[in-house]
């Protein structure tokens, strides 16, 4: 397994192997690995012949006053999950490498970027957009993965993608949850064993959802209010956004008939977690939308 850190290296290297007849899959991550990543690789792996992850923690798509100071890293961890899985390369360039003196050019997917984190986090996706073109760019993947756990940034760089023609397919992977239900998270590293429990009501909340839509409710109102009730039996979680909406274009559902994602924020404590599901009505009694770890 090769560590490329410039630009340059990874081109070249990228371009050895298209020439070679090989096709090149791209996992972008900003590190801190957990099994949510590693489906991706998984996935990526069985699908072509050279796999290459990304790590680099983006500075452009946090906030002043976010956690991009205290993000976790751990760089060799990381390596060590990498090489066990058959990755070929790993590119992780340094801030200076990505962000050259001058840099001023940013791309913009404007609706999908407005709701939801967007509203949220002003600027977050402008910064994700104009990273990911650029890894696409150096990498030069045919196939990129992305976890449905972020699912608005799915949809911002599908919608990116399909606008600027960009020759690359973007493999969707299901969201990898603990044993009980959380959302695997790098973030989840900064909750307390307390916050640990309360964690919980996000996935929890998505699942009285579920059940509600399964057994023929169909106001958004009352899906609604059925998950901001779960949420607030906790002492330390803050509702950032709950929403039910249109699964592309991710605009809010007036009424609701067969798809509609419901995606809600919540802060507990410090710590900011998002998660999401796709409601379906045919089933009343699945017991965990998603892929569970043992
Ligand atoms: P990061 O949060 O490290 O996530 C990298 C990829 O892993 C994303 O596609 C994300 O959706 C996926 N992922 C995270 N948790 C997951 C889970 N529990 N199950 C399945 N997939 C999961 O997302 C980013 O980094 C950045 O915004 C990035 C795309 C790298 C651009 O900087």
């Amino acid at each position: 397994m090769e560590v490329l850190t410039e630009t340059a290296r990874m081109k070249e290297w990228s371009r050895a192997c298209r020439e070679g007849g090989e096709n090149v899959g791209l996992v972008p991550t900003m590190g801190y690995l957990h099994e949510g990543h590693l489906s991706l690789i998984r996935h990526c792996r069985s699908e072509n012949e050279r796999v290459v992850v990304s790590i680099f923690v983006n500075p452009t798509q946090f906030g002043p006053n976010e956690d991009l100071a205290r993000y976790p890293r751990d760089p060799e961890a990381d390596f060590t999950k990498c090489e066990a899985l058959g990755v070929d390369a790993i590119f992780m360039p340094d801030v200076k490498e990505i962000y050259r003196p001058g840099f001023q050019t940013y791309v913009m997917v404007e609706e999908v970027s407005r709701t939801m984190c967007g509203a949220a986090r002003p600027g977050h996706f402008r910064g994700v957009a104009t990273v990911v073109l650029k890894l696409f760019n150096i990498v030069a993947p045919s196939a990129a993965y992305f976890g449905n756990k972020d699912y608005q940034q799915l949809q911002v760089i599908r919608t990116m993608v399909r606008d600027l023609d960009l020759d690359v397919r973007i493999e969707p992977c299901e969201t990898v949850r603990e044993h009980d239900g959380l959302a695997m998270s790098s973030r989840n590293a900064y909750l307390s064993p307390a916050e640990r429990k309360q964690a919980l009501c996000l996935y929890q909340a998505l699942m009285e959802a579920q059940r509600l839509f399964a057994n023929g409710e169909r106001q958004p109102k009352q899906l609604l209010q059925a998950m901001s009730d779960r949420i607030d039996r906790e002492r330390d979680a803050v509702v950032d956004y709950i929403s039910l909406v249109h699964p592309e274009t991710l605009r809010d559902l007036e009424e609701m008939n067969d798809g509609a994602l419901a995606a809600l924020a919540v802060k507990i404590g410090r710590t900011r977690l998002i998660d999401n599901m796709l409601l379906d009505a045919r089933q009343p009694s699945e017991p965990c939308p998603g892929q569970m770890t043992q």
